[in-house]
């Protein structure tokens, strides 16, 4: 306990003599578990949690709802430019409005989880993005999570952390998260399951390779990002290690002020 009271209080002072409080970058591929991360970072420091990946989705899903193509860029910017997305931090995540609606829940299906991954790889589209990160985080005093967190959005971010693990986990962890209910053997056949398992694993890995391949900000760690790979590691152990990144990285012989 006294230990934990000690290190909160290395953060603050360190940020306090800074004219930003401290940034906290996580990228990586999805379902690294970069969610689950930031808020725990988040509620762990005290930091803002701020989820790029839902503002991606907000806007897929006015795309969706106004009958656009998600292949065109300049509709999509024009349509960026008249929609209004808030991001609502909470405890466990962000509520996310869409021009007022809570749309939290929406922008978590399948059809918006596609739309976002195609709408996301136009340059332009990905500025305006970025512009309003940026503003979102001008501050400090936050944890941002999404795929170019450490090189476009922050690039001198305090803390870059890059979380990766293997697309087969990664799906595997996904498919868990999906209506367990669906997941007994009772209610679906053994074969059923398999095939829905490798339908996300499949999807995932198509949005990896969109990811990674756009021209604009594909998905790489920043040449300073900690890679932290987390296949091999329990959520506590990845959780343990990711406190010890950001505390190596914000202790004042590191400055976050030089
Ligand atoms: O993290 P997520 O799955 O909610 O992100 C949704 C989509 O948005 C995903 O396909 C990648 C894209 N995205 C992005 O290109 N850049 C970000 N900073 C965040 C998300």
């Amino acid at each position: 306990m006294r230990q934990d009271r000690s290190m909160d209080e290395v953060i603050l002072s360190a940020a306090s003599t800074s004219p930003r409080r401290p940034v906290i970058a996580i990228d990586g591929p999805a379902g690294a578990g970069k969610s689950t991360l930031a808020a725990h970072l988040a509620r762990r420091f005290k930091l803002l949690n701020i989820e790029t990946g839902a503002m991606y989705r907000a806007l897929a899903l006015k795309a969706i709802e106004s009958d656009f193509a998600f292949d065109e860029e300049p509709p999509l910017l024009q349509l960026a430019a008249s929609t209004r997305i808030q991001l609502v931090p909470q405890s466990d995540g962000n509520r996310v409005q869409l021009d007022g609606t809570d749309v939290s829940r929406r922008i978590r299906e399948p059809d918006v989880t596609s739309a976002a991954s195609q709408i996301s790889i136009h340059p332009r589209l990905r500025a305006w993005m970025v512009e309003q990160q940026r503003a979102l985080g001008v501050k400090g005093g936050v944890v941002m999570e999404g795929r170019d967190i450490g090189t476009a959005v922050f690039p001198d971010a305090e803390v870059k952390i890059f979380l990766d693990a293997s697309p087969e986990i990664r799906g595997n962890r996904r498919f868990s998260q999906v209506t367990p209910a669906l997941q007994s053997p009772a209610v679906q056949s053994e074969e059923q399951l398999r095939a829905d398992k490798q339908a996300i694993i499949d999807e995932m890995r198509d949005r990896d390779r969109r990811d990674r391949s756009r021209t604009e900000s594909p998905l790489r760690p920043a040449e300073d990002a900690v890679i932290l790979d987390s296949t091999a590691l329990t959520l506590e152990e990845v959780l343990a290690r990711a406190e010890e990144i950001v505390l190596a990285h914000l202790q004042p012989s590191n400055s976050i002020t030089q």
